[in-house]
């Protein structure tokens, strides 16, 4: 084995090892000279071969061409290690001076917005607001408001009934029931909230969302829903040229009953009677229902359907645009 192959050796390693392109490459690289049959390996192996006198010498040079070859791979790796790192930084990158993508905003659902604006209105004016659960008993949602079973007023009502007697209830007047139960007159309270019906069409949900409204106390007259409702509208819409007139109507658990009609006096809905509200003196069973003596408390009770109140103030044609969750749409109401 001469010198000059030896030489040559080296300096194929020194560019076989100096330009492996990845770790791969490294490792194949590495194989073909230190592996089991790598070129220096054989040549270890063959060094039985040489003559005693050779031996020494030759054994040593090929350690150090090892050693040499070795620290090809070192170094080699290095590098390889060092050029992927730059490379995943300049990949990883953040360009400061790119303009920002910004974060979107967030904002309150308009629904959510109405009730928050009914809530408020009440509040302000001293009532309570209650709330109450969505599966509700026959009894709160019929038959303490006077509507016992086989009552032809329950067929107003497209029931979804739930197992264990239970249903979704139809309407928030259940909660006139509730919250009168556990308190004292005098009883004012708001109760805004989701009720189900068997009904789906352009102005009908199945899930739709209901203000109740309950004033009991002595000497509390249909003047006072009156009063009450008619600045309800005015604050609510805030304009001051708004008609309110009652309609006579019936509901199980009010009587006198009516219907709540308002007019603009301008702008696109002007001159139409709208409908907004079912209301009434609470009926004295109701009143008993409740615990208190019909001779000695009376009320009014009231019920709003909230997406009417929302379509009407924010101008929206088609109800089912609340639950489409469409951004275009809801982008709109985000304060
Ligand atoms: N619960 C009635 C409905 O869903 C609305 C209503 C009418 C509520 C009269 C009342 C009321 O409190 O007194 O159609």
């Amino acid at each position: 084995m001469d010198t000059a192959s030896i030489d040559a050796l080296i300096g194929l390693a020194r560019e076989t090892v100096g330009t492996a392109v990845d770790a791969a490459a490294l490792a194949n690289a590495k194989a073909r000279f230190l592996g089991r049959d790598g070129e220096l390996t054989r040549r270890m192996k063959d060094l039985g071969k040489a003559t005693p006198e050779e031996r020494a010498a030759l054994g040593k040079r090929l350690n150090e061409v090892k050693q040499a070859i070795e620290s090809f791979v070192v170094a080699r790796e290095a590098e390889l290690a060092r050029a992927l790192l730059e490379t995943r930084l300049a990949q990883e990158a953040i360009d400061v001076t790119l303009p920002g993508r910004g974060s979107a905003r967030g904002g309150l659902h308009p629904i959510t917005l109405t009730i928050e604006r009914v809530e408020a209105i009440f509040r302000s004016i001293g009532f309570d607001v209650a709330d109450g659960p969505e599966i509700e008993e026959d009894f709160y949602n019929f038959t303490a408001l006077n509507t016992p079973e086989n009552h032809p007023a329950r067929s107003m009502h497209d029931t979804f009934y739930v197992e264990g007697g239970l249903l979704l209830r139809t309407h928030t007047s259940p909660m006139q029931i509730r919250y009168a139960r556990m308190h004292q007159p005098p009883i004012r309270v708001i109760a805004p909230g989701k009720t189900y019906r068997v009904d789906s069409d352009a102005t009908h949900s199945p899930m739709f969302h209901q203000v109740e409204g309950l004033w009991v106390e002595e000497n509390i007259s249909l003047t006072d829903l009156k009063n009450v409702y008619a600045d309800f509208v005015h604050r609510f819409f805030e304009r001051d040229d708004i008609d309110v007139r009652f309609r006579p109507s019936y509901f199980p658990f009010t009587e006198p009953s009516a219907e709540i009609d308002m007019r603009f006096a301008d702008g696109p809905l002007a001159g139409r009677w709208l409908e907004v509200c079912g209301a009434g003196q609470v009926h004295p069973s109701v009143i008993r229902n409740i615990g208190l003596d019909p001779e000695r408390y009376t009320g009014f009770a009231f019920g709003s359907g909230v997406e009417r109140l929302a379509m009407l103030r924010y101008g929206v044609g088609d109800l089912r645009l609340f639950y489409e969750n469409d951004l275009r749409f809801l982008q709109q109401f985000a304060g």
